[in-house]
């Protein structure tokens, strides 16, 4: 961090991935009405839940963070987001029923909706525009108009982040999470398939173990069972839209991005002398950062100053992303140096974006197994060291999707087609997902034995 940092100091470094907005008036008049508009979260809530991954730091509790590759404008229904909430409950149901440890929820969702790409353009048939960087920026159809970046698009996102955090509130707080409606949370389409048939009895112990704790005169009316903490996420990569949505907290007077609880810093724009690492270095919300497979130890120790210089349990989560034959090989050395380092870091594993590959026909997917299998080797590496594995970070949908191959319900390449509507990266669906989490929860059991 520089000396001086303000929720504008990041101006001064270079900043990769921003799109090219066709004017600075418009996009500055944008941020004059956030900067006006009411934060999303509140500053106590993003110091709870460090708290809570400062538990996870200490390996009492585990991360899991899941949600949509990028939230879509057109999908923010009702439905859409009460799925993904199921899917996100199910899964920490079974880790939490399992593995024996209380599990912290973070959803990529109410701001998931700025992506880095590959490229600044897409060529098709001869014919080039600027490439799709998510609903916060252009429209992912291919014509010059849709792909223009329009700023008025960052106050529909602030719209419709407010709108699903209202919805999640609801739920969350309101008796939809209440841990009685365990069984409840297994849609239809997944209640049909072995991880689904396995979920029931996971929800039969769970329903088994409540009526014991009631006949022992214990108060299941209690708010630790009727409601739920889901926190909320995305990755800062655009940062006019983040640094119009922070503010300095009236108690403690320190800034924080109250545009969600927890922000990333994506693999691609993880430099140390870069714009996104500067910003985030100020904030005082949890933050996480991306590790690629190229990350050498010496360059992770100073990220971890850069972005936790105080040592915060719970302030730096290190989400790794390398891929399922490059794990075992690179973490190891990177969990040494850190641990050796005494940095207190949540080290959680997106087993996602180093598995992702395209089939024969271009589809962009990823097979199930070798997700499990970073995921083992994860917790393998975990095991070794001495440290603790402290959370999963999953892209996943409530719906009945088919962009991944693979699970217990067998998704092969020409099923792809069926219901392949992801706007970036292919999601697991609810099936997928809980196979992912009963794969996790029964190596997570063995860790906290
Ligand atoms: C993502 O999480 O959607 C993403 C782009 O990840 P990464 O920065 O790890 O590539
Ligand atoms: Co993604």
């Amino acid at each position: 961090m520089t000396t001086t940092w303000t929720p504008a100091s990041w101006t001064d470094r270079p900043a990769k991935q921003q799109p090219s907005w066709p004017d600075t008036q418009s996009v500055a008049a944008v941020t004059t009405q956030l900067d006006a508009r009411p934060p999303l979260i509140f500053a106590g809530e993003a110091r709870y839940l460090t708290e809570e991954l400062g538990r996870v730091a200490r390996g009492e509790a585990f991360l899991l963070q899941a949600g949509d590759c990028a939230e879509s404008f057109d999908i923010g229904t009702a439905d859409a987001i009460r799925d993904k909430l199921k899917v996100i409950l199910q899964m920490a149901a079974v880790l939490q029923y399992s593995g024996g440890v209380p599990v912290i929820k973070v959803g990529r969702i109410a701001g998931q909706f700025a992506k880095p790409r590959s490229a600044d353009t897409e060529v098709r048939d001869g014919v080039e525009l600027p490439s799709f960087r998510g609903h916060i920026v252009n429209d992912i159809d291919f014509s010059t108009e849709a792909r223009v970046p329009d700023p008025a698009r960052l106050l529909r996102a602030y719209d419709q982040s407010a709108s699903t955090l209202n919805l999640l509130r609801a739920f969350t707080k309101g008796g939809y999470a209440d841990i009685r409606q365990v069984h409840r949370w297994n849609q239809e389409f997944v209640a049909d398939s072995p991880a689904g048939r396995r979920y029931a009895q996971v929800a039969d112990g769970i329903d088994r173990a409540l009526r014991f704790m009631q006949s022992a005169g214990i108060n299941l009316d209690d708010a630790a069972m009727r409601q739920v903490d889901l926190y909320t996420s995305h990755e800062a990569l655009l940062l006019e839209y983040e640094q119009a949505l922070t503010r300095r907290d009236s108690i403690t007077g320190d800034w924080y991005d109250c545009s969600a609880h927890m922000l990333w810093i994506g693999e691609r724009t993880r430099e140390l002398d870069g714009a996104h690492v500067e910003f985030l270095s100020g904030v005082h919300n949890p933050i996480g950062c991306k590790i690629g497979p190229t990350v050498e130890p010496d360059e992770l120790l100073a990220l971890c100053e850069a972005l936790n210089p105080r040592r915060a349990e719970g302030r730096l989560t290190l989400i790794t992303r390398m891929g399922a034959g490059v794990l075992g090989d690179r973490l190891p050395a990177l969990l040494e140096v850190v641990k050796e380092s005494g940095h207190p870091v949540v080290w959680a594993c997106d087993p996602m974006h180093g598995n992702t590959f395209s089939t024969e026909d271009g589809t962009k997917t990823r097979h199930l197994d070798a997700i499990l299998s970073e995921v083992q080797a994860f917790f393998d590496a975990h095991r070794a060291a001495g440290t603790w594995a402290g959370g999963l970070h999953v892209e996943l949908t409530g719906d009945d999707v088919t962009e991944c191959l693979g699970g217990s319900h067998s998704l092969e390449a020409d099923d792809l087609g069926a219901r392949y509507e992801t706007m970036c990266d292919p999601r697991l669906n609810g099936r997928q997902s809980l196979d992912l989490a009963f794969r996790a929860s029964e190596e997570l059991a063995l860790a906290n034995r």
